[in-house]
């Protein structure tokens, strides 16, 4: 069959990205600057807001309103220089949630912003495991080089020994801080000036003949710039795109996300070097985007955005083919049909109905309670998997159970609910038969408590649990060996896996040791 021509241009054009980082590295400025250049926000400041204003219309995100930050990760798309740009957001904060590690299985490549002044933090390099594991390409961004911060080259070798990547340097500034100049680019050669006049303003970037240089920025930057891209050449790592696209070297962009500096040229760089989609391993193969077939898998499942609906929205990443509104598909795991009649694109500040979709793109599809997290679609009878999700080990544990015994009916069907979201991870002890929630971030004990009180009229009672690690396991006489040890505690999760619960790092490697035959693992 001859190849559809406009599908291979459509799946071409799209670049399907998140920004992890840790909190204040500048996550929403950055992405806020992305959308201005992508024409999809008229001024700054939109995203910001958005952390207040953007579910105004629900009532159970009355906790994310209180709180000032946002709970759900959201899709936005734009188009800039003829490509569709989707930016999945990551929730960082307390809102940090398994929802934040499931969205960077749905992304073809990464950009990671570091604090200039912060270098590699605790956050960032979580997310950046969860990336690196899944070959992702990861592209960094150092910011707030306005403000004096770090050396540049030790920022380099932090990259490459706290996260094991190795880093090319795509521009190198020209002083930091007070003494911001600019930043010199490698492959252009040229260099990018940075002008203070005004912060909020994007800047005028003034590019110059390499050979101007030192007329421009003086003879003792120029110098100094000459010896450190001279050392860069001959020490420093040479640049490969192979290795970028397959995640193993990281293109390092120094900027200013604030002033807007750096960011056109970094987007300019991103379009080059980012993937469009590729192909996905499946049960029956490897899955191209160009296959005419529809496919997609379900990441995230987000309920009640409309508080007089009880519905969800299942984000699905379309994977191959051609998604078309109203168009039948299957569901893998039911090998039944459905009309897929209600898409919904994520724009920059709004949803909206679409028709079409392709490889790349996030379609919110209406979910009355049909699909699960991991589920595949497919355009024909002839269903495949992209496989299950894999489930991350929870850092904070409590016991529940509903503070009045005769709300257990409606104890259990939230339980399932909420669990079937993603929201929390639920197991039972394998001695009392008691239901302990897992979460990755403590707001979903505050979302979970709030929902189950509001949406299944069931007050809860928690009881925290010392317990920081969850390890899946498969041993057989798993109940004897964890018997009589007080710091860690044995449950089931919702498949009926064995799943250990250490307190600490010090119980772990206790129990590792004493049982060197028994496999433990850290997602499911
Ligand atoms: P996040 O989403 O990653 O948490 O970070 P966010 O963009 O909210 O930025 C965190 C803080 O860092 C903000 O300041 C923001 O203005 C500042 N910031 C971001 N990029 C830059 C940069 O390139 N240079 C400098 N100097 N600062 C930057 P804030 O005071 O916490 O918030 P706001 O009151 O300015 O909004």
């Amino acid at each position: 069959m001859e190849k559809d021509k406009r599908l291979e241009t459509e799946i071409n054009k799209r670049r399907t990205f998140a920004i992890i980082s840790h909190p204040d590295a500048g996550k929403t400025t950055l992405t806020e600057k992305l959308l201005y250049l992508g024409g999809a926000i008229r001024s700054t400041g939109t995203v910001k807001s958005r952390k207040s204003a953007k579910f105004a219309t629900s009532d159970w995100m009355e906790i994310e309103k209180q709180r000032g930050i946002s709970v759900t990760s959201s899709v936005m798309q734009f188009s800039y220089q003829d490509h569709y740009i989707n930016i999945l957001d990551t929730p960082g904060h307390e809102d940090f949630s398994e929802d934040t590690y499931r969205t960077l299985l749905a992304v073809d490549s990464v950009v990671m912003i570091i604090d200039a002044a912060k270098g590699v933090e605790a956050q960032t390099k979580k997310l950046f495991k969860v990336c690196s594991d899944q070959g992702i390409p990861i592209f960094t961004f150092v910011n707030k080089m306005d403000r004096n911060g770090r050396e540049p080259l030790e920022l380099l070798e932090e990259i490459e020994e706290v996260l094991g990547i190795e880093s090319y340097p795509m521009n190198w500034p020209l002083g930091m801080g007070q003494n911001f100049k600019g930043v010199y680019d490698r492959q252009l050669e040229q260099i990018e000036f940075y002008e203070t006049k005004d912060k909020e303003q994007m800047l005028k970037l003034e590019k110059i003949n390499n050979l101007n240089i030192e007329k421009v920025i003086g003879k003792e930057m120029f110098s100094q710039l000459h010896e450190e891209i001279s050392l860069l050449n001959e020490a420093g790592n040479t640049y490969k795109k192979d290795a970028i696209q397959q995640g193993k070297q990281t293109p390092v962009f120094f900027g200013s996300a604030i002033t807007s500096f750096g960011v056109p040229s970094f987007l300019d760089h991103f379009i080059r070097l980012a993937p469009p989609p590729s192909s996905r391993e499946s049960s029956k193969g490897i899955v191209k985007p160009d296959k005419e077939i529809f496919s997609g898998f379900v990441f995230k499942i987000q309920a009640n955005m409309n508080p007089a609906h009880r519905d969800r929205i299942a984000f699905l990443r379309v994977c191959s083919g051609k998604f078309e509104k109203g168009m039948e598909a299957w569901l893998e795991r039911t090998n039944k049909s459905m009309k897929l009649s209600q898409g919904q694109q994520f724009f920059a500040s709004e949803r909206g109905n679409i028709d079409i979709a392709y490889p790349g793109d996030i379609v919110g599809l209406y979910d009355p309670g049909t699909y699960q997290i991991g589920d595949t679609l497919c355009g024909s009878k002839d269903t495949f998997s992209y496989g299950d999700l894999p489930q991350f080990s929870p850092e904070h544990f409590a016991k529940v159970r509903a503070k009045k015994a005769l709300k257990q009916k409606h104890f259990h069907k939230g339980i399932k609910q909420l669990s079937e979201e993603g929201a929390v991870q639920v197991y039972r002890t394998a001695k009392w038969d008691e239901t302990v929630l897992g979460v990755v971030g403590m707001l979903q004990f505050e979302i979970f408590e709030y929902r189950m009180k509001h949406e299944y009229g069931v007050e809860i009672q928690f009881d925290s649990l010392p317990h920081q690690y969850a390890r899946w396991t498969s041993s057989e006489d798993i109940e004897s060996k964890t018997k009589g040890s007080s710091n860690l505690l044995l449950v089931y999760d919702q498949n009926e896996l064995p799943v250990i619960l250490f307190e600490n790092n010090f119980a772990l490697r206790w129990f590792k040791d004493k049982n060197p035959d028994v496999q433990l693992r850290e997602s499911r």
